[in-house]
C-alpha cells in the first residue's frame, strides 16, 4: 500500500475550520501551524498599541497561514513570500477559492529578499526546521513525498530561525511582533538566541512557537 499522505490522495486538507488545496508542491498543513495562526490572529486582535495591519508570511507554502488571517482579519494586508513557485501557484489558488486574493500580495523570493525596504507590524514564519541529517529518518509518508525544501533546516535546524532573529527586526515597523514555528528540541536554541522570546508549547506540551515583540 503506497504511504502517500491521505492529503496528497484526496488534495484537500482542512485548517482553522477551512479547506485547502493541497498537492505534492506543498507540505501538508500541520495541526501546531493551526495553534500559531491562531494566536496570531488573538494577538491582532488584542493588541492596543497599535491596528497590526501588515502582515509578512514568510515560507506561505499552501498559502495556509496568509489566508487563515486575511479571512480572520479583513482590514489585515498580508505579503505572502515563498521561494517555490510552484508552492505560490498552489497559495494563489486557494486564496482565489477563499475569496481573498485582493488582501494578499504574493511574492517569490528567498526569505527577506522581496521585502526590501518594507516594514510590517507581524512576520509570522513556519519555515523548515528540520536538521539536515533527520530527513531520512522521518516517517516515509514525510519523506518520499513532502518537499524537501520545505523541510530542511540545515545542519541543526536553525538556519531559518536564526535568520528571523537576526534579520527580521529590519523588517518590522515600531512595536512589531515575529513569531515562528520550531522543531521540538530548538527552545533552548531560541532562548539563548533571543533571551526575550516567549516560547509557546503545543498542544502536545513541547516547545513550538516562538514570539518576539519589538519597541523599535
Ligand atoms: C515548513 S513549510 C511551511 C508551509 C506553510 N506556511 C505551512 O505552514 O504549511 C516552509 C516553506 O518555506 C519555503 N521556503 C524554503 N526555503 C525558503 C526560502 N529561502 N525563502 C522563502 N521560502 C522558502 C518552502 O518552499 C515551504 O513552502
Amino acid at each position: 500500500m503506497s504511504d502517500e499522505p491521505e492529503a496528497y490522495q484526496t488534495k484537500n486538507q482542512s485548517f482553522c475550520g477551512l479547506e485547502f488545496f493541497v498537492d505534492k508542491r506543498v507540505l501538508i498543513p500541520r495541526l501546531e501551524t493551526e495553534q500559531m495562526t491562531k494566536e496570531a490572529i488573538g494577538l491582532v486582535m488584542t493588541n492596543d498599541k497599535i491596528q497590526m495591519t501588515n502582515i509578512a508570511d514568510i515560507g506561505t507554502g499552501s498559502g495556509c497561514i496568509a489566508i487563515t488571517l486575511a479571512k480572520n482579519l479583513p482590514n489585515a494586508k498580508i505579503t505572502a513570500i515563498d521561494i517555490s513557485p510552484d508552492a505560490l501557484e498552489v497559495a494563489k489558488q486557494n486564496a482565489k477559492t477563499h475569496g481573498v486574493e485582493d488582501q494578499i500580495e504574493f511574492l517569490q523570493g528567498d526569505f527577506f529578499e522581496p521585502l526590501a525596504g518594507k516594514k510590517f507590524d507581524l512576520i509570522i514564519s513556519n519555515p523548515p526546521y528540520i536538521p539536515s541529517n533527520d530527513i531520512d529518518t522521518l516517517m516515509e509518508s514525510v519523506r518520499d513525498f513532502e518537499p524537501h525544501r520545505a523541510l530542511d533546516g540545515g545542519a541543526d535546524g536553525l538556519d531559518y530561525i536564526r535568520k528571523l532573529i537576526q534579520d527580521g527586526p529590519r523588517y518590522l515597523a515600531p512595536n512589531g511582533i515575529l513569531m515562528f514555528e520550531m522543531e521540538y528540541r530548538h527552545g533552548p536554541a531560541v532562548k539563548k538566541l533571543c533571551p526575550g522570546a516567549r516560547i509557546v508549547k503545543d498542544y502536545q506540551g513541547i516547545d513550538r512557537i516562538g514570539i518576539l515583540k519589538f519597541k523599535s
